[in-house]
């Protein structure tokens, strides 16, 4: 199940990985918080079941999200005593604060893709704070989510460079091309089983640091990007 709030561009890589059988799983449906969202007329129009369950008739966040949980369920009801795994929840731009209450309720088949390096840029705008700092890398992360906001397990990241011309625009779109690569990844190992975690860190096959687990921007591997040092 995948939540959106908006155009849906990771959630289109997701359904591309996951017909091209790249990511062992299938998209039951779509639910977003926004009629309007763009992500959510392509996911209609390639056949995935969508819903709405729009925020702003919700006076109450807890109520918002338990209005959602059942959305959910109503698309992929989970009955373990049928040997029907709870589903996934993958947030790709659900720009909605979960509370805790959901969190508990999805807990481990939770995950969101946040663009930045965390734990640098927890919350909104991290384009344009990455070039404020004038970092030199910057990136995405896919995580567990737990009830602090972008704080959860690490699961996989990826890394773009900072050059010196970026503005927000040229930043973002650099960092979302690595998350389409990123993000049916590590999907891919989290519905594979070969995700667990140890101390709060996450393990993949039991181990540290799987080769893939870094998506790096090409112009790193071909060793394009040239500072000066200071
Ligand atoms: C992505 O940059 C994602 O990391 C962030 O919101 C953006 C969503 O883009 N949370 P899209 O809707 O997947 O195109």
């Amino acid at each position: 199940m995948v939540l959106i709030s908006g155009r849906g561009s990771n959630l289109r890589s997701i359904v591309a990985a996951s017909r091209d059988g790249s990511l062992p799983a299938v998209v039951a449906g779509v639910v977003a918080n926004r009629p309007d969202a763009s992500g959510l007329a392509w996911a209609a129009a390639e056949g995935i079941a969508t819903r709405v369950v729009d925020h702003r008739a919700f006076a109450e966040r807890a109520v918002f999200d338990q209005a959602l949980a059942e959305a959910i369920e109503g698309i992929a009801p989970g009955a373990p005593e049928a040997g029907l795994d709870r589903p996934w929840v993958v947030l790709a731009g659900f720009m909605r604060v979960l509370g805790t209450a959901f969190v508990e309720r999805h807990a481990g088949r939770l995950v969101n893709i946040h663009p930045s390096l965390l734990p640098l840029y927890p919350g909104l705008h991290t384009h344009r704070r990455a070039i404020e700092d004038r970092a030199l890398v910057h990136g995405a992360t896919v995580h567990l989510v737990t009830p602090t906001l972008d704080h959860g397990p690490i699961v996989a990241q990826a890394i773009v460079p900072v050059l010196a011309d970026d503005d927000e625009g040229a930043l973002a779109a650099r960092v979302l091309e690595q998350e389409h690569r990123l993000y049916p990844r590590a999907l891919g190992w989290l519905v594979a089983g070969r995700v667990t975690l140890r101390d709060g860190r996450v393990l993949i096959d039991g181990g540290d640091l799987p080769a893939g687990r870094l998506v790096t921007d090409p112009r790193f591997e071909a060793g394009h990007v040239h500072r000066a040092s200071a």
